[in-house]
C-alpha cells in the first residue's frame, strides 16, 4: 500500500461528491426527524442550497429528550467545571430537560415564539446552554454574543436580530477581575434601536445586577412560575441560530445556521471525525460565544448522547499550568478540542510538561486543534507530551463544522505538521488563482469550496442574500470563497496559510482590522490609519495600529495612543487586544491610493518581502520600518527585494 491509499476514507469521500443525496440521506439517518425530508438537497434557487427540505424536527429533541427517552436520563449531560469559582457541578440529562422545558416555557410566557429572536449574553455556565437549548425548543432563533464584547457590539447585533427577549447573567468572571454583564447589556439597549420586550437575567453571587422594574426578569423566579414547554415541531430549514462573525467592516456578518443538516453534519463529525461514542465525556475549551463553542460544547456532544464538559477558566493561572490536565483527569475526558494558542500558553509557563506528568491521562485518546494555523512546534510538543494523535482541522463561523481534517473515525491518516490533513466529505476544496483556474498541486492559491456546500454550513446571512453572495459567491462563480490562502499538496493534505481579507486571529478570535480602522479613525486627532496583525509567540497574531495625525496636532503622541487603545476597547472590547499603536508621518501606499497594509505586515514580522511595483513612494518603508522599531517590532528587517 503506498501512502496515499486510503481504503476506508477514498470511496465514502468520493461518493459524498458524486451522490451528495445519497450520502447524507444514509448520514440523516442518525438524527431523529418528526417528519421526514422531501429532497435531500434543493437547488431550486441556486446559490442558496437548502438540505432536506420538507423535513421537520427539533434541534432540542434531538439534544436532550431523545436521550431521556433511551434511558440516558441519568447520564451526566453537561459537566460545569468553574475552577474561577472553584465548583464542578453535574447535570443529567433529565435535570437538563428538566430545566430546558422550564425555561423555554418562561420565554414563551414573554411571547417568544417561532422564529423569534433571542439574543443570549452569558459566560461559560450551564444556564447559557439551557437557554440556547430553550431556543431551540421554541423554535426560536438564539444568538450567542461572547462576553469580550463592549455593549457597542452587542448594540449592533440587537439591531440586526431585533431579539424579543435577551437572556443574560449578572456577570462573567475573569481570573483577574469580575466582568459586570448587565451594566454593558443595560448600555447596549440603551444605544440600540431596537428594545427587547424583556430581560431574563441569572443572578450570580461574585456581582448582583440591578433589575429594572417592567422588563428584567430573575431567571429563578421566572423558572419556578414557568410552565414546562414541549418541543415545537421545526422545519429542517428553519434557522436555528444566528451567529456574528466579523466581516471587512465594523457590521458584523449574520451567520445563519438551520437545523437539519446542522443535525446531520454534527451528528457525522462527531462518529467519523472525532471518534466519540454515546457516554463518553467530550470536552471543548473554547466559549459558547464562538462557532466551536456551538457546535462542539453544545449542540454536536449533546445530540451524540455524550457528556460536555462546558470550562469556566483558562489553560494557565487558574490556578496553573496544569488546569487542562486535572479536568481531563477528574472528568475522564476522552477526546479534547481547543485552540493552539491555549497549548502555547501552557507550553510557555511549563516547558517541560511536569504537571501534565502528575496526572492520570491515560483515557484521553486524541486532541483536536482549531481557530487557528497550528504552529508545527506546538503540535509536537502536545504529541510528545500527550501521546496521543493531535489533530489540525480546520473550518469556519460559516461552515458550521470541519472543512477538513484527519477523520479518526473512519481511518487515521499520517500526520503532517502544519497541515489540516484531507477535506471532509461534502466539501470539494480547490486551489484557484485570480482568474479563478485551479493551480498545480503545491501552489498557493484562494482556497475555494465547489457549490454546493454539504448540509450544516450556511444557506445565507440573516436577512442580508445580497451580502452573502457578494462576499462568498461573486470572485469565484461557482465556488464559494472561504477567504483562506493556501495550497493541496501531492497527497491530498490541506495546508492553511493566511487569509486573503483583512482578517486577523488573536489567540483563535477572530477580528476584523478593518472593524479597528473605522474606531481609530474616529478619533479627532487622526487623519489617516491602518490596522495589522502582527506575530505574536502566544496568540498567534495581535493588532497593531499605525496612525497619522491631523496637521496642527501638537499634543503629545503617546497621550494619542492611549486615547486609541481605550477607544477600541471601549466600542469592540477586551477580545480585540489591542494594545499597540505608533504615530507615523505617512502611510505606504500604491499609486492608486491603496494603503500597502501586507507590506508593512511583512516589515514588522521581519520577514522577506517584494517591494511592490506599484509603491508610490518606496522611501516611506524604511520611516514604517523605524516606527515599528520603537514597538519592538522589525527588528533585524531583511532588505526589500
Ligand atoms: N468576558 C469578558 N472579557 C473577556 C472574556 C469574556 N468572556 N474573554 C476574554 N476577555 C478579556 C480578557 O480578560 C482579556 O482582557 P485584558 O485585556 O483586560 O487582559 C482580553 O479579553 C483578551 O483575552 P484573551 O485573548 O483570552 O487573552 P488572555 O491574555 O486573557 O488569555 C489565552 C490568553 C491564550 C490564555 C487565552 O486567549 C485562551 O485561553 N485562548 C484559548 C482560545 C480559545 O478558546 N479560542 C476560541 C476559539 S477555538
Ligand atoms: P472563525 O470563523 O472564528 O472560526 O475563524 C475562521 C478562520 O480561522 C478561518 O477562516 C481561518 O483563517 C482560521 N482557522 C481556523 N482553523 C484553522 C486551522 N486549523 N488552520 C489554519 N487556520 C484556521
Amino acid at each position: 500500500m503506498t501512502r496515499n491509499d486510503s481504503p476506508l476514507y477514498d470511496p465514502l469521500y468520493a461518493r459524498s461528491l458524486s451522490d451528495p443525496e445519497g450520502f447524507w440521506a444514509e448520514a440523516a439517518e442518525a438524527v431523529s426527524w418528526i417528519k421526514r425530508w422531501d429532497e435531500v438537497l434543493d437547488d431550486s434557487r441556486a446559490p442558496f442550497y437548502r438540505w432536506f427540505t420538507g423535513g421537520v424536527l427539533n434541534s432540542c429533541y434531538n439534544a436532550v429528550d431523545r436521550h431521556v427517552e433511551g434511558g440516558r436520563g441519568d447520564q451526566a449531560a453537561i459537566i460545569h467545571d468553574s475552577p474561577v469559582t472553584g465548583s464542578v457541578t453535574t447535570l443529567t440529562y433529565r435535570e437538563l430537560l428538566d430545566q430546558v422545558s422550564r425555561l423555554a416555557g418562561a420565554l414563551r410566557a414573554r411571547g417568544v415564539e417561532k422564529g423569534d429572536r433571542v439574543i443570549l449574553y452569558m459566560p461559560m455556565i450551564p444556564q447559557a446552554v439551557i437557554a440556547m437549548l430553550a431556543c431551540a425548543r421554541l423554535g426560536a432563533v438564539h444568538s450567542v454574543v461572547f462576553g469580550g464584547f463592549a455593549p457597542n457590539e452587542l448594540a449592533t447585533r440587537i439591531d440586526d436580530a431585533k431579539p424579543k427577549v435577551i437572556v443574560t447573567a449578572s456577570c462573567g468572571i475573569e481570573p483577574t477581575r469580575t466582568v459586570a454583564y448587565k451594566p454593558m447589556l443595560d448600555a447596549a439597549i440603551e444605544a440600540a434601536a431596537n428594545k427587547p420586550d424583556s430581560v431574563i437575567v441569572f443572578q450570580r453571587p461574585q456581582a448582583v445586577a440591578e433589575m429594572r422594574a417592567g422588563r428584567d426578569l430573575d431567571w429563578v423566579e421566572a423558572m419556578a412560575s414557568a410552565e414546562p414547554a414541549e418541543c415545537v415541531p421545526v422545519a429542517a430549514t428553519d434557522p436555528l441560530y444566528i451567529l456574528y462573525t466579523s466581516g471587512t467592516t465594523g457590521q458584523p456578518k449574520g451567520v445563519v445556521r438551520d437545523n437539519g443538516g446542522h443535525a446531520v453534519a454534527l451528528m457525522w463529525t462527531m462518529r467519523n471525525l472525532y471518534d466519540v461514542k454515546p457516554g463518553e465525556v467530550f470536552w471543548t475549551a473554547s466559549d459558547v460565544g464562538w462557532v466551536v463553542g456551538h457546535s462542539y460544547i453544545v449542540y454536536a456532544p449533546l445530540m451524540n448522547g455524550s457528556t460536555t464538559v462546558v470550562y469556566e477558566g483558562k489553560p494557565v493561572g487558574t490556578p496553573d499550568a496544569g488546569a487542562f490536565w486535572r479536568v481531563i483527569q477528574q472528568h475522564k475526558v476522552c477526546t479534547f478540542f481547543t485552540a493552539p494558542t491555549a497549548f502555547r500558553a501552557i507550553k510557555r509557563e511549563d516547558p517541560e510538561a511536569a504537571l501534565l506528568k502528575r496526572h492520570d491521562l491515560s483515557g484521553l485518546r486524541a486532541l483536536f486543534l482549531a481557530g487557528e494555523r497550528s504552529d508545527p512546534d506546538t503540535v509536537r510538543w502536545a504529541e510528545d507530551n500527550l501521546g496521543v494523535p493531535v489533530v489540525d482541522h480546520w473550518w469556519q463561523t460559516e461552515t458550521g463544522w470541519p472543512i477538513s481534517g484527519n477523520p479518526l473515525g473512519i481511518q487515521q491518516f499520517p500526520i503532517k505538521h502544519g497541515s489540516a490533513t484531507r477535506p471532509m466529505p461534502g466539501w470539494d476544496v480547490r486551489v484557484l488563482d485570480a482568474e479563478q483556474r485551479e493551480v498545480p498541486r503545491g501552489d498557493i492559491g484562494s482556497i475555494c469550496i465547489r457549490l454546493p456546500l454539504p448540509p450544516g454550513a450556511l444557506p445565507t446571512l440573516w436577512n442580508a442574500d445580497d451580502r452573502f453572495r457578494k462576499a462568498y459567491l461573486s470572485d469565484f462563480p461557482g465556488f464559494y470563497q472561504t477567504g483562506d490562502a493556501g495550497f493541496i499538496d501531492e497527497d491530498g493534505y490541506v495546508h492553511i496559510m493566511a487569509r486573503t481579507d483583512d482578517i486577523i486571529n488573536v489567540a483563535g478570535h477572530r477580528l476584523s482590522t478593518g472593524a479597528m480602522e473605522e474606531i481609530l479613525a474616529s478619533h479627532k486627532d487622526v487623519a489617516e490609519c491602518a490596522v495589522i496583525g502582527v506575530a505574536d509567540s502566544l496568540k498567534g497574531q495581535v493588532p497593531l495600529g499605525l496612525l497619522c495625525l491631523k496637521a496642527g496636532v501638537s499634543r503629545p503622541r503617546e497621550e494619542i495612543v492611549r486615547e486609541v487603545v481605550a477607544l477600541v476597547r471601549d466600542r469592540i472590547g477586551p477580545v480585540a487586544d489591542f494594545k499597540r499603536a505608533v504615530v507615523v508621518e505617512r502611510l505606504p501606499k500604491t499609486r492608486s491610493g491603496k494603503i500597502l497594509r501586507g507590506t508593512m505586515q511583512k516589515i514588522a514580522d521581519a520577514q522577506d518581502y517584494r517591494m511592490p511595483a506599484t509603491i508610490d513612494d518606496p522611501a516611506i518603508l524604511p520611516e514604517i520600518a523605524e516606527a515599528l522599531r520603537t514597538l519592538g517590532y522589525a527588528k533585524d528587517q531583511p532588505a526589500a527585494f
